[in-house]
This record gives structure tokens, C-alpha cells and sequence, in this order.
């Protein structure tokens, strides 16, 4: 019986479409789900002789080989407690869980020390790359003892998304390191994608183009340093036209986006590690305040306010300033991204290499832009930078382009255009290059209330000013 190299337990879209992608790589791959009619119609729909579907969760463990190597696609959070629990007494001492799911990684930190200590081994496995990503290529990011990885690094490679060649799946860090850089990922998925919205609310509110031409504009930037993913599905989707009304599908879609909490958790971790990724944190919250849609709506018409839409004369050095902007915005959420995961491997004690994270991000993931290999190449030149905006080809751009955010910024907001993450961007860029900043006078008020002391720029040591109420 115990012939089949891996096994995958939740078999929704991306289960399935990681076995299948397994089974084209010419794993024999055992497959179960916990309602056996929602396999049978992945087997009947994807027949392949090297996926084997099982209808009890005991004839799917025996019939894995040793050590077992099974990779949990069901939804994060209490599912993936239950299945383990399921699991457990059925395996040997040895076997390899892996979490492919978007887990917390507290939770994969708390389960690889509870999993580990009874003797079998876990890895919190990062996936990213959608529906297609897990049937073609994800990028993978693995976390958990080395040990264990060890065991299905060429599992996981060979299934991968490639950079020329080169696997993008590498290992990330013990237990909740590889769940935590795919957070990241997903923060910097939320900037990337909010501040490609607000180009868009520049380009049709202030530019005035029309949704073919914003949809050729990205179509344009794409061919350029701003080439990604994220950019080229934009492009389409300006030109796809809803059947039933006629209109650009854009346009027929509300306008409230929503979330499943891993943009929330990348902010609520800048938090827990005193990190700056105000960018980032800003996605998330312009996503609930698009929620807010009958709100907003009932704001619009209380509050009178309208503008005459601008001329634009130089079209062209107008789109140019745009594209500019969201470059640099880009740049600034990344540095964010990677500031937060260098506090990360602090606070946690994993030993993140960040030429392997943007490496590994090159493709298959949702983020994957030629944007990477930049970054890539400045760890590369320097893994202990500081900064991804200190590197001298970031730094030269941001000196080039910077401008050009101050610029459609200053224009924009004239005309009542919300910009959460370009403003928010330059912002974080002006605190990080002042040298001396205002934060003397905060001191000064902790001090006067509370006696909470201070340091002096002159002299070393800790000091309380007896602060002179007279001068109230
Ligand atoms: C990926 C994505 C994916 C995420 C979706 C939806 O890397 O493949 O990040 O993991 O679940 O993008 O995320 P939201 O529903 O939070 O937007």
C-alpha cells in the first residue's frame, strides 16, 4: 500500500490544483477531502493516473510512504487544528506535516512545538500565486526545522514557479518563518494593489481618461520598469466589457473591497514590532473604509463640495508624472515590507535572508515584478542594508522621482482625491531622511506631564526638567 510520495488533505480549487500540479511532476499523489463527492469531482474533472483519491482519511495515510509527507490545503485557523488532530494518531513518528494554507504564524509556531514534541515534524509552508499559481508554479516559502525541509525541498521545488530556471521555493526560517514572509507578501500585495487604485483615481478624476485609455496606460507602463503582474491583470481589466450591461466590467463592480485578514495581520504586526509600514497599514484601512459604502455615499451628497476637473494640457508628461509616483510609492512599500520582516527576525530569532525573499518572489506569487530582482540585487550587494531605499540605485531613483509624487499629490488633493498610500508614502520618505525631527518637542510634553525624562543632545544620561507653570 505505502507507495504514494505525498499526499494533499482539502481538495477546494487550491488543493486540487496543487495535486494536480504534484501529479504533472510525476508524483504519485494521494488525495482526500473530508466530503469525498467534492474529490470524486476533482478525479472526474482532472483525470490523472498519478492521483489517487481516498475516501477515509486512514486508507489516505497508509497509503503514503514513509516518512508520510502531507500538505494541509484547508482554511486557516480552526480547520487546520482539527484536521491535525484527525491526523495525528494515524501517523509514525517522523512524518511531515506542511500547513500550505495562509495560517497566522502564530499559530504554525504554536503547532510545530506541540506537533514536534510528540515527535513528528511540521513546516508552516507559504503559497502564493492564486488558483493558477498552485496548478502552474507558486512561489513557495517554507518554514520549520531544516531537518524536515530537508525532506521535501525537492518536492516543493520542482513544483515551483521558475526564475529562469531557478526554483522559487527556498527556505525561509524555523516554524513561523515561512508563514510570516507570505503575510508580508500579502501586505505588500494590499500597498501594491492600493496604490495602483489610486493611479487609477488620478488618471480618470484629475487626467480624465477614459477606462480604454487608463487601460492602455497600463499596458504601457507594463512594457517598462513597472512590469508585474499586478500591472498586466490591471491593464486587462480595463478592457473587459460585462456582457449583460455593456459596460467596462469596472464599472459595474461596488466599490468595496474586501479582505481576509493577512493585510490586517501585517499591520497589527508593524505594531508588535515598532515598525514604520504605514503604507502598508494604510491599504488595509483604505479597504474598510471602503466598506463603508452607504456612508460614504450619504457623506458625498451632505457634504456640497465639487470641483471643476483640471485641464491637462501635457497629457503625456502627465501620465509620465503618475507613473513616476506610483514607482517611488512602490519603492517605499517594499522598504516597509523589508523593514518589517528585519524586525521580524529579531523579535522571533529567524534568520531571514532577504536576497532569498526577493528572489523567491520573482514568480508565481501575486507580487512578482521585475521590481524584484532590484531588490534582489541590492541584498545581494549588501545583506545588511539597512534600508532598501539607502541602496544607491533605490536612493538615485528616489532622488529622480520623488518630485513627481509631491507633484500629482499636491494636484490631486486639490481636487478631493483621497490618497492614503501616495501620501502616506512620501511621508514615511520625508520622516526617514530628517535628520531632526519634531520629536524633541513630544519629549518635552511627556516630561512636563508625567516626568516621563528625556535625553539631551548635548549630554549623555537621563533627564527630568522641572518645567516652569508660570510660563502657561
Ligand atoms: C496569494 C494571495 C492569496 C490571498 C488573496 C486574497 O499570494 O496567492 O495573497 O494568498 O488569499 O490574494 O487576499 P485578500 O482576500 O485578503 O485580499
Amino acid at each position: 500500500m505505502e507507495t504514494n510520495q505525498i499526499g494533499v488533505i482539502g481538495l477546494a480549487v487550491m488543493g486540487s490544483n496543487l495535486a494536480l500540479n504534484m501529479a504533472d511532476h510525476g508524483y504519485q499523489v494521494s488525495i482526500y477531502n473530508r466530503t469525498y463527492s467534492v474529490g470524486e469531482k476533482v478525479v472526474a474533472d482532472n483525470p490523472h493516473e498519478k492521483l489517487h483519491l481516498y475516501q477515509s482519511i486512514q486508507d489516505f495515510v497508509k497509503s503514503l510512504e514513509l516518512p508520510r509527507k502531507i500538505v494541509l490545503m484547508v482554511k486557516a485557523g480552526n480547520a487546520v487544528d482539527k484536521v491535525i488532530e484527525e491526523l495525528l494518531p494515524l501517523l509514525d513518528k517522523g512524518d511531515i506535516i506542511m500547513d500550505g494554507g495562509n495560517s497566522n504564524f502564530k499559530d504554525t509556531i504554536r503547532r510545530t512545538k506541540d506537533i514536534e514534541s510528540q515527535g513528528f515534524r511540521y513546516l508552516g509552508v507559504g503559497i502564493s500565486g492564486g488558483e493558477e499559481g498552485a496548478r502552474k508554479g507558486p512561489a513557495i516559502m517554507p518554514g520549520g526545522s531544516k531537518d524536515a525541509y530537508a525532506f521535501v525541498k525537492d518536492i516543493l521545488e520542482d513544483i515551483s514557479a521558475k526564475y529562469k530556471g531557478e526554483p522559487c521555493a527556498n527556505y525561509m526560517g524555523t516554524d513561523g518563518a515561512g508563514h510570516y514572509v507570505k503575510m508580508v507578501h500579502n501586505g505588500i500585495e494590499y500597498a501594491d494593489m492600493q496604490l495602483i487604485a489610486e493611479s487609477y483615481s488620478i488618471l480618470k478624476h484629475v487626467g480624465g481618461f477614459s477606462n480604454d485609455e487608463i487601460g492602455d496606460i497600463f499596458t504601457e507602463w507594463n512594457q517598462g520598469e513597472l512590469e508585474s503582474f499586478l500591472i498586466e491583470i490591471t491593464a486587462q481589466i480595463f478592457k473587459e466589457i460585462d456582457p449583460q450591461s455593456g459596460k467596462h466590467m469596472v464599472d459595474v463592480i461596488l466599490d468595496t473591497a474586501g479582505q481576509k485578514g493577512t493585510g490586517k495581520w501585517t499591520a497589527e504586526e508593524a505594531l508588535n514590532t515598532g515598525t514604520d509600514a504605514s503604507l502598508l497599514a494604510s491599504s488595509v484601512f483604505a479597504r474598510f473604509m471602503s466598506s463603508q459604502k452607504s456612508a460614504r455615499v450619504y457623506a458625498e451628497s451632505s457634504f456640497d463640495i465639487h470641483f471643476d476637473l483640471p485641464k491637462i494640457n501635457d497629457k503625456k508628461a502627465f501620465i509620465e508624472t503618475v507613473r513616476q509616483a506610483l514607482y517611488t510609492s512602490k519603492i517605499i512599500a517594499y522598504a516597509q515590507g523589508f523593514d518589517l520582516l528585519a524586525n521580524a527576525g529579531k523579535e522571533y530569532g529567524w534568520d531571514l535572508d532577504f536576497g532569498t525573499i526577493a528572489r523567491t518572489f520573482r514568480e508565481g506569487c501575486i507580487i512578482r515584478a521585475s521590481f524584484l530582482n532590484r531588490i534582489s540585487d541590492a541584498y545581494n550587494n549588501n545583506s545588511s542594508l539597512s534600508n532598501l531605499m539607502l541602496d544607491d540605485s533605490f536612493k538615485n531613483q528616489l532622488i529622480d522621482y520623488h518630485q513627481s509624487l509631491r507633484d500629482i499629490i499636491c494636484t490631486s488633493m486639490q481636487f478631493g482625491i483621497s490618497l492614503p498610500a501616495f501620501t502616506t508614502a512620501i511621508s514615511y520618505f520625508d520622516a526617514y531622511r530628517t535628520g531632526r525631527s519634531s520629536a524633541n518637542l513630544i519629549q518635552a510634553q511627556r516630561d512636563l506631564f508625567g516626568a516621563h525624562t528625556f535625553e539631551r543632545v548635548d549630554m549623555e544620561g537621563s533627564f527630568h526638567h522641572e518645567w516652569n507653570d508660570n510660563n502657561a
